[in-house]
C-alpha cells in the first residue's frame, strides 16, 4: 500500500487521548485486503439496511446484499481511482478484527451537479461496539489523505437527512453542508401541479350495510 494510517491520536488530540467505548486496543486504518472483504460486506449491507429504514421508498435493499458488496468492493479495491480502507484492531496472534471501513473514489467533473472532479466519500461504517473511539475520524482522515494523493482537491459526501448523528460527526470533521436532496413520490396517473403532499391512496370509507341498495 502507498502508506498506512495508524490509529494514533490525530491532529488536535493530545497524548492523553484514549480509545473509549469498548475498543480498548489500538486500531489501525489500512487499505482493505482480500480477506477483509466478507467483514466489509457485512458492514456495507448493514449500512444499506440502515438507509432503507430511514426511507424505504428512497433507499432500496435486495436480499443477499453482502454478496454484492463483497464483489463490488473487491473490484474497487483494484481500481486506482478508488480507495477501500479497513479499520482493524489486533486480535489473538496475527489475527485482526475489522471494526470499520470507508470507501470513496475519484469522480470526474459532473456538469449536472456542477461538481468539479473531486473525491467522493461513498461508505463509512464503524461496528457499533467500536464507535466513539476515534475509528470513524481516522477512517475519514485516511480516506481524505488517500483521495488527495490521487489528486482530489476536495472530498464530497452525501449523508441521509435521517442521519443527524453522522451529519454531526462530519460537521465536526470540517465538512460544510453544500446540497440538500429532496424526494417526492409520483403516481402512475401523474404529478399534480401545486400539490403540497404526495397523494396517498387511502382506502375508501365503507358504506353502511344496505346503503347502496336504498338509493336505487
Ligand atoms: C458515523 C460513524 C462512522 C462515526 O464513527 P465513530 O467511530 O463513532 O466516530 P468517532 O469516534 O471518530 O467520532 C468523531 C466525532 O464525532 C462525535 N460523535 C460520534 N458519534 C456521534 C453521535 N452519534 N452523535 C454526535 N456526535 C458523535 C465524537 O464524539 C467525535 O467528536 P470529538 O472528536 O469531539 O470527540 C459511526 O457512528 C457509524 O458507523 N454510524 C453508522 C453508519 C453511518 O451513519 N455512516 C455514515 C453514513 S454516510
Amino acid at each position: 500500500m502507498a502508506g498506512s494510517y495508524p490509529g494514533r491520536p490525530l491532529a488536535g488530540r493530545g497524548p492523553a487521548w484514549k480509545a473509549g467505548g469498548m475498543v480498548t486496543a489500538p486500531f489501525l486504518v489500512r487499505e482493505a485486503t482480500e480477506s477483509d472483504l466478507p467483514a466489509l460486506a457485512r458492514l456495507g449491507a448493514r449500512l444499506a439496511r440502515m438507509h432503507h429504514r430511514f426511507d424505504p421508498r428512497r433507499f432500496f435493499v435486495v436480499p443477499g446484499m453482502e454478496k454484492g458488496y463483497a464483489w463490488w468492493l473487491g473490484k474497487e479495491r483494484k481500481n486506482r481511482k478508488a480507495v477501500v480502507l479497513a479499520a482493524v484492531k489486533p486480535g489473538r496472534g496475527a489475527k485482526e478484527t475489522v471494526v470499520g471501513y470507508a470507501y470513496g473514489r475519484i469522480e470526474p467533473r459532473d456538469w449536472n451537479s456542477l461538481r468539479e472532479r473531486c473525491g467522493v466519500g461513498i461508505d463509512l461504517m464503524v461496528e457499533p461496539r467500536a464507535r466513539r473511539a476515534g475509528v470513524g475520524t481516522a477512517l475519514v482522515e485516511a480516506l481524505g489523505t488517500a483521495l488527495a494523493r490521487r489528486g482530489a482537491p476536495r472530498v464530497v459526501i452525501q449523508v441521509a437527512s435521517g442521519n443527524p448523528d453522522a451529519q454531526a460527526v462530519f460537521a465536526r470533521l470540517g465538512f460544510r453542508p453544500t446540497m440538500v436532496e429532496m424526494t417526492r413520490e409520483l403516481s402512475a396517473s401523474g404529478y399534480r401541479r401545486g400539490a403540497r403532499r404526495p397523494r396517498t391512496r387511502a382506502a375508501p370509507p365503507r358504506p353502511p350495510p344496505g346503503a347502496g341498495r336504498a338509493s336505487r
